[in-house]
């Protein structure tokens, strides 16, 4: 407790100094003002307590409302005289954290004090750890420990309380939309909308009446006048998807949207002002289509103010079973089965196979899966031939043409009990296997348990550089 600073507010000389006396004797900072003013203007040195003598010349109820006003959290006992109870029940009203009656007793001062602070210590700690619980609740629809993964998490964190355009690049089905939702709703606009305009899917001759809105017959259709999802999204997020598809000239036009934020409805003249945030997505290399002229520079700039790159899960192969734990529990839920575990063998096949279709596509395949299966475990078998025939291809590379073995009965390797953030075991290799290969590759699989798949901690428990090590990945497809 030592060392916490402590103002005293008291024009009564030879009073305060026998508070600061009993205070500092307790190992407490305390600086005194005989003035209220001079008081508010040092909040910013964040005092743990105020000890305020309502007796003070300049007036101690009104210094408490402007302290209480000052919106600060910060405890302050009140001090009175015994004839004046009546202002120290005011003054707990107005939210005081106690009173004490002069003439002071050392022992009640210096416990109140130590309990007020206390309290306020207690409080900031419930406000952090709601802080936290409330991370935890954005992200929790975003699975990944990897380093690539907890890279994107802290720009999410670090750009949703900014209002500065971002982009968002990534192959199909590695979260896009989801990263965007995850910054909207940490942001402060989260309270309004969050407004998905995919670029690619809106006929040409739509996308303006779709973005801007119209007023009545504005056009032959416009029979009635239509809010586009610029107003839309006032107050919110609008999430430009596939924006490398839209055509040249909605790129004129939304950049002069991105240069005021303000537009005119179809067929309008008035001008409408919108507050909102931008994030735009592509799968594609935007910079190419830049250099050939089909997406514009000027837009291009404006867009990508904080870009965000995300990585594809060939990338990140030791969040497979995180993600693949994740799935079973998922959909456990949706379809009301049981289903436990998958097989090493089928995770083997997923930690070799390369994912085109990312996130997406072990989604779909592990529903697929547990549509298929009648028991309580995911088989080989349940998955779909160009997965399988990952497995069977590196076998047969492996075993010079051994013919495949069958698949122990209940080899179960992911558990959909396993704790989500503790990824389960990865797959042992196969029985029988001696070469040197295999056992570099055991040892590659077992450090990546041992780290809980981070690969920097990997390689250097193995003494290889992390390249080495991301190459020795590739080499026997753990990716
Ligand atoms: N990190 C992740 N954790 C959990 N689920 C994920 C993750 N990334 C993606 N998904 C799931 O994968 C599916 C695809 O995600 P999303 O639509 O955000 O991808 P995308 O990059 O926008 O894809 P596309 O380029 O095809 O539009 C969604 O069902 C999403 O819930
Ligand atoms: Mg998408």
């Amino acid at each position: 407790m030592a060392n916490e600073l402590l103002f005293v507010v008291d024009d009564d000389r030879s009073h305060s100094k026998t508070l600061t006396l009993w205070l500092e004797e307790q190992g407490y900072r305390v600086e005194v003002f005989q003035d209220g003013e001079l008081c508010l203007n040092m909040l910013d040195e964040n005092p743990s307590a105020i000890c305020l003598d309502f007796n003070l010349s300049t007036g101690g109820l009104s210094l408490l409302k402007r302290l209480r006003l000052a919106n600060r959290d910060i405890p302050v006992l009140v001090i009175t005289s015994d004839n004046a109870l009546d202002s120290a029940v005011e003054a707990m009203k107005i939210g005081a954290f106690d009173y004490m009656v002069k003439p002071l007793d050392k022992i009640r001062l210096t416990t109140t004090v130590r309990k007020a602070i206390e309290m306020h210590t207690m409080a900031l700690k419930i406000e952090s750890l709601r802080g936290e619980l409330k991370k935890t609740y954005a992200y929790k629809s975003l699975i990944g420990q990897s380093e690539a993964m907890k890279q994107v998490f802290a720009q999410i964190e670090k750009v949703s309380g900014i209002n500065i355009n971002v982009f968002i690049q990534g192959e199909s089905g590695t979260g896009k939309e989801l990263v965007a939702r995850a910054i909207h709703y940490n942001s402060s606009y989260k309270m309004g909308n969050f407004v998905a305009i995919n670029c690619g899917a809106i006929p040409e001759n739509l996308q303006e009446s779709e973005f801007f809105g119209h007023e009545k017959g504005a056009f032959t259709s416009a029979e009635d006048s239509r809010v586009g999802k610029l107003e839309l999204a006032h107050g919110g997020t609008l999430f430009l998807d596939e924006v490398g598809e839209m055509p040249p000239n909605m790129q004129v036009k939304l950049l002069r949207f991105l240069q005021d934020k303000s537009f005119e409805r179809v067929g309008g003249n008035k001008k409408i002002h919108v507050d909102l945030r931008v994030i735009s997505a592509t799968n594609r290399i935007l910079e190419r289509a830049v250099e050939t002229g089909a997406f514009r520079n000027d837009l291009y700039y404006r867009l990508v103010v904080y870009p965000i790159v995300l990585p594809s899960l060939r990338q990140r192969p030791e969040d497979i079973p995180l993600l693949v734990n994740h799935f079973l529990k998922k959909f456990n839920g949706d379809m009301h089965k049981t289903v436990v575990a998958v097989t090493s063998y089928a995770l083997e096949a997923f930690l070799r196979y390369d994912w085109p279709g990312n996130v997406r596509e072990l989604e779909n395949v592990m529903y697929r899966a547990m549509v298929a299966t009648r028991g309580d475990t995911i088989q080989i078998e349940h998955l779909p031939l160009e997965i399988q025939r990952f497995r069977n291809q590196w076998l047969e590379g492996q075993a010079g043409g051994e013919s495949l073995r069958p698949e122990p009965p209940s080899l179960s390797s992911i558990r959909s009990d396993s704790p989500a953030n503790h990824p389960p075991a990865l797959p042992s290799p196969d029985p029988g296997q001696t070469t040197m290969e295999a056992l570099e590759r055991q040892a590659i699989l077992d450090a990546l348990k041992q780290t809980r798949g981070n690969i920097p901690q990997a390689a250097k428990q193995l003494g290889i550089s992390r390249a080495t090590f991301y190459r020795k990945i590739k080499k026997y497809r753990v990716s």
